[in-house]
């Protein structure tokens, strides 16, 4: 069973872990001198990485000096903790720096392993992929281990393609898949592909849920795959009744092959190892990724059947056509083991279950009390809360005001109050009016309380124009300004 996070008591964070850790084992400086720099490290941000996405977390009030994390907390330079309800977006699915992931990834050092020597196989990886395969159905029996998710989809893009000798790939509006080149021709919102184009050719999307449209694509008989998200990461969107397997049937009838991203929606995410599990589905790809090294080092896979992997680059001479420098690294393949060992021991699976049910029937009880709460989506510890505009004139008024300056910019009356006065980090989940949890797997029922209490004062505060109304009208106004500055010069 998960026990509770305890907090961390010091005001230099990264320098006690340094510490903690032994400092003869920075004998470099680096780690001596990251402390020494925490302070600058928005400052850097803005000179060597990316300046704008600085200004944003400034905007919102993310720029606090966060240092460190465990478990369900992260904790800042002043030692104050907040609740990460978000987890970047669900990859520290343990919890941050779960202590036994980070042993195994310890010993796996000390161990001087060879690595990244293209003639070699460790032991780590086939037991990764052995592992990974017992938890799939039968006919998934073939992996490819890279190191992020939009690698594993463009993997299972190239595969299809190759198997069946097909182009086409069908995919569904408002998906998401990762933003390199590949996935990104699949993904189902505008905003992220404005001025990457062009993009891959034979791309083409479908309404998420439509049969119709699905089969009508899938008749031309040249379709490759159909890659979908079993339930839509961005706002949490469950499938339509019977959709999933109906579209998995109507693949196999049509020769298209069936993937499905399971990269945020996997190991234990909805309460199962896989989504796949709630309707039974047998697809001929599933793609891991996130969570799978337990927050800590970079890892995805592919898994698909042998044949079709054999299919795609199964001769010796087109055996080194598809690879990843760092794919089956041993420090990832021994994460991997380690987070699904720990998922397995502490029955994490079953526990994601339960607070999940504890915190939508919190939800559903607030929901109603408060009109801004239109819906609650959630499946296990997935979970999307869509808001709708209030009633009052004048809340009503800067509703619209803040919509039209931008279009995910209304979650923020909330996303804001709650991080800032009651120290708990959620998402606004994009270009809508979604609020989106994706907690540590290990969340227990009383920090699952601790959110429903603070939502439930957020909310009350936001009632009618209340306070926390300005601050988002204020970035509204700004931003329409700004706007209109730029068009007038
Ligand atoms: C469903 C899904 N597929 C693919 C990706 C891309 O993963 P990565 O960011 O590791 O490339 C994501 C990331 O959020 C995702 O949610």
């Amino acid at each position: 069973m998960p026990s509770e996070s305890t907090p961390l008591e010091t005001s230099d964070p990264l320098g006690s872990a340094a510490v903690a850790s032994g400092v003869s084992a920075d004998p470099l400086g680096v780690l001596r001198d990251a402390s020494a720099r925490a302070g600058e490290a928005l400052a850097l941000a803005s000179r060597y990485l990316d300046p704008s996405l600085v200004d944003v977390l400034s905007i919102l009030g993310f720029d606090e000096d966060y240092v460190t994390a465990r478990g369900s907390y992260i904790y800042d330079a002043n030692g104050r903790r907040y609740l990460d309800l978000h987890t970047g977006e669900g990859f520290a699915s343990l919890g941050h720096n779960h202590p036994d992931v980070r042993e195994t990834i310890e010993a796996t050092l000390a161990a001087g392993l060879l690595d990244g020597v293209q003639i070699h196989y460790s032991a780590l990886s086939g037991m990764l992929a052995e592992a990974l395969t017992a938890l799939l159905p039968d006919a998934l029996d073939a992996v490819f281990f890279a190191s992020t998710g939009a690698e594993a989809v463009d993997s299972a893009m190239k595969f299809a393609r190759a198997a069946t000798g097909r182009p086409r790939l069908i995919s569904c509006d408002s998906s998401f898949h990762g933003v390199t080149l590949g996935p990104l021709s699949l993904v189902g919102d505008e905003f992220f592909k404005e001025g990457f184009g062009p993009l891959l050719p034979g791309c083409a999307r479908v309404p998420f849920g439509d049969l119709d449209r699905l089969e009508a694509e899938l008749r031309a008989g040249d379709v490759a795959a159909f890659i979908v998200e079993p339930i839509q990461g961005r706002m949490v969107t469950l499938p339509p009744e019977g959709y999933l397997k109906a579209a998995e049937q109507l693949c196999r009838r049509h020769g298209t092959l069936f993937v499905l991203d399971e990269i945020q929606t996997g190991l234990g995410r909805t309460g199962r190892w896989f989504a796949l599990e709630h309707w039974g589905l047998e697809p001929d790809f599933v793609l891991v990724g996130k969570a799978l090294s337990g927050g800590y080092m970079p890892v995805a896979a592919m898994v698909t059947s042998r044949e079709i992997f054999q299919k795609a680059v199964g001769t010796l001479e087109r055996s080194y056509v598809h690879q990843s420098t760092y794919g089956r690294n041993q420090l990832s393949m021994a994460a991997g083991l380690a987070t699904l060992r720990v998922i397995e021991r502490d029955g994490l699976l079953e526990h994601a279950q339960r607070v999940g049910d504890y915190l939508r029937a919190g939800l559903g009880e607030l929901q109603q009390r408060h009109e801004l709460l239109a819906e609650i989506r959630s499946s296990g510890l997935m979970v999307g809360i869509e808001l709708r505009a209030p009633s009052s004139r004048v809340a009503k008024m800067n509703w619209r005001l803040i919509h039209l300056a931008s279009e995910g910019l209304f979650p923020q009356l909330i996303v804001i109050p709650l991080h800032r006065d009651h120290g708990i980090v959620t998402m606004a989940a994009g270009k809508n009016d979604v609020i989106k949890l994706l907690p540590p797997l290990t969340l227990s029922e009383t920090e699952a309380q601790e959110f429903l209490d603070a939502l439930d004062a957020v909310l009350t505060e936001s009632r009618g124009a209340g306070k926390n109304w300005g601050v988002v009208r204020e970035i509204a106004t700004t931003t329409l300004r700004r706007r209109a500055r730029a068009s007038l010069s």
